[in-house]
């Protein structure tokens, strides 16, 4: 079994996972609240966060599980060492080399994406390659194909903003609050979708993304038209990221000839991007693996799940183990 911690952000979360990714327990506690107030997460809150939240964290992912605190039979402890915010990634890299110290087991340092990535696996462990999977969170907007077990080939990535920080600054300018994405879904099942002809950034060619544009574009239909229902513009806005989305999957999925196509992060938790997927899927007759909406946002379940694979290839870290604000992933 491997003990995952996952402190990049504003989460501070601690899970037991079987070999066969059958999860024992996963435990998340965010500070999410603390930030709300300032409309983004403000570092140094989070940090502190961390700090607090990660013993009782801990705690209770071990007595979950059923696990005894202080001899518990846990092969190794993987924890997100990057990308994030370096105060809130120390916390976690920081216990989990105490715990492999205490209880003599491996420590393995995992990529954040590499863990988001791995989420699909918790729904479905034995998915059927190649595997077009995209991540969209709040920091990255990614498509990746995966041919061979655990290796990654980059397809296509955002030449601006992700698509989480999309629909974040979006929300931010409808007054809508922070998190964006959950608040834009909730309002866009109200609205009309083609109330505005928002363009679709890069979406007829290539595998790459660009999302400030739109971002633009949206604030300025709502700068000449202030009297415009705030629901139409969710829905609007929504309806052109999901098309752009859905068709470089589509496209993705054709060029690499995919048997599986799977989400990942948080934006993989919207309700119109998951309906759309699943049309491309059916469309082409792929398998389509949409992880819970609590293993699209940051959970520390995907990262054990990725340390399974890197204890597999004997990729494990030494005691001197960092933190990495801006850790880039490996691609095959
Ligand atoms: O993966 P995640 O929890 O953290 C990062 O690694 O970034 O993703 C957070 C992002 C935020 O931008 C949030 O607005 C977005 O995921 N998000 C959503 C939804 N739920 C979360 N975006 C669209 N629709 C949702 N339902
Ligand atoms: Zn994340």
């Amino acid at each position: 079994m491997i003990l995952g911690i996952e402190t990049s952000c504003d989460e501070t979360a601690a899970a037991v996972v079987a070999e066969d990714l059958s999860i024992r327990s996963s435990v998340v506690v965010s500070s999410i609240a603390l930030h709300q107030e300032f409309g983004g997460v403000v570092p140094e809150l989070a940090g502190r966060a961390q700090v607090e939240s990660i013993g009782p964290v801990l705690e209770r992912a071990l007595a979950d599980a059923g696990l005894d605190a202080h001899a518990p039979s846990i092969d190794a402890v993987a924890v997100t060492c990057g990308p994030g915010l370096v105060g809130s990634l120390l916390v976690g890299v920081s216990a989990a080399k105490a715990l492999s110290l205490a209880w003599g087991i491996p420590l393995i340092g995992i990529n954040h994406l590499e863990g988001h990535l791995f989420a699909p696996r918790l729904e479905r462990p034995d998915l059927a390659r190649p595997v077009v999977t995209l991540l969209v969170s709040g920091g990255h907007t990614l498509l990746v194909v995966e041919r061979e077990d655990g290796e990654f080939e980059l397809l296509g990535s955002t030449i601006d903003d992700a698509a989480g920080e999309a629909y974040d600054k979006v929300a931010r300018y409808l007054g809508l609050g922070y998190p964006g994405g959950p608040a834009i879904d909730r309002l866009a099942s109200t609205g009309d979708p083609k109330a505005f002809a928002f363009p679709r950034p890069m979406r007829s060619e290539g595998l790459g993304f660009s999302f400030s544009g739109l971002k633009t574009a949206v604030i300025r239909a709502v700068d000449a038209a202030p009297g415009a229902p705030v629901a139409d513009v969710a829905a609007s806005f929504q309806a052109a990221v999901v098309d752009v989305l859905a068709a470089k999957v589509a496209r993705a999925a054709a060029l690499v000839g995919a048997r599986t196509i799977a989400l990942g992060g948080g934006v993989a938790a919207n309700s119109a991007l998951r309906a759309a997927v699943t049309d491309v899927a059916a469309q082409f007759d792929m398998a389509c693996v949409l992880p819970t909406l609590a293993h699209c946002t940051d959970n520390a379940a995907m990262i054990a799940a990725a340390g399974f694979h890197r204890l597999r290839l004997g990729d494990v870290s030494a005691l001197s183990l960092g933190a990495d604000p801006s850790l880039a992933l490996e691609f095959a």
